[in-house]
């Protein structure tokens, strides 16, 4: 294991990154040991994980031969293995309502008319095992660098609002929080809501 001050390299991923991409996606959404999850829940992703990866496998397959403009998928590596991809995040172009939280209590008929397409960042992970040691912080930071080279000075993403390791790491990196969504599943079944954040990339 390197040490935490290693720097990892981030480039875009090709084909050949789809398997590593896939672990550790079905790792980190599924798997990881941080999730609350009771035995029965535990036991029953154990037993459907090569399906939950299979599936996750196909997805990004699927996106990386659309070839659609505005898609990348990056992926960092440790220099000792610059071909084992060991965290990675995806940005698309995706709707977004242009009203801010405030606005939302004061406009909230509006705020699905009012909608544009922005840069999204989704799927950031990092394998278990490689926590804590900067690497998403850095793909942060390579992502803020492509979405200034496609001409956009904002971006924006979703966490949910019982994920602390993330909001803390969101926070830090400079995301505020523009909306709210899930109110009503919230209120009628305790899921957590999804918060809609946002960042001002500055040039
Ligand atoms: C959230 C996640 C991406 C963070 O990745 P990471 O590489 O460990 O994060 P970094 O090492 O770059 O951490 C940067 C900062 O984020 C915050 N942070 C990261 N993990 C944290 C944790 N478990 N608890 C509290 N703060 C945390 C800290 O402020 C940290 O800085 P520090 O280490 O100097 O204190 C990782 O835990 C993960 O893959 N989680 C599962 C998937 C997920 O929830 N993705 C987000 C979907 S919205």
């Amino acid at each position: 294991m390197p040490s935490p001050s290693s720097a990892f390299i981030i480039r875009h991923a090709n084909s050949k990154d789809v398997g590593h991409v896939s672990d550790i996606l079905t790792e980190s959404f599924y798997r990881s040991a941080n999730r609350q999850v009771n035995s029965l829940q535990r036991y029953f992703t154990d037993w459907a994980y090569p399906l939950l990866r299979y599936g996750i496998m196909l997805d990004i397959s699927s996106r990386f031969s659309e070839k659609t403009p505005c898609y990348v998928c990056l992926v960092a590596t440790h220099p000792a293995n610059k071909f084992h991809a060991i965290a990675s995040l995806e940005i698309c172009m995706r709707y977004v309502p242009t009203k801010t939280y405030r606005e939302f209590w004061l406009w909230s008929d509006r705020l699905w008319s009012d909608r544009q397409q922005y840069p999204y960042i989704f799927n950031l992970a990092v394998h278990p095992q490689w926590r804590r040691r900067g690497a998403a912080k850095q793909l942060l930071l390579a992502a803020e660098q492509t979405i200034k080279q496609w001409g956009f000075s904002r971006s924006y993403m979703h966490v949910l609002e019982n994920n602390y390791p993330a909001r803390n790491l969101y926070d830090r990196s400079g995301y505020q929080l523009h909306s709210q969504e899930g109110n009503v599943n919230y209120w009628l079944l305790g899921q957590p809501r999804k918060l809609l954040l946002q960042k001002k990339i500055s040039s």
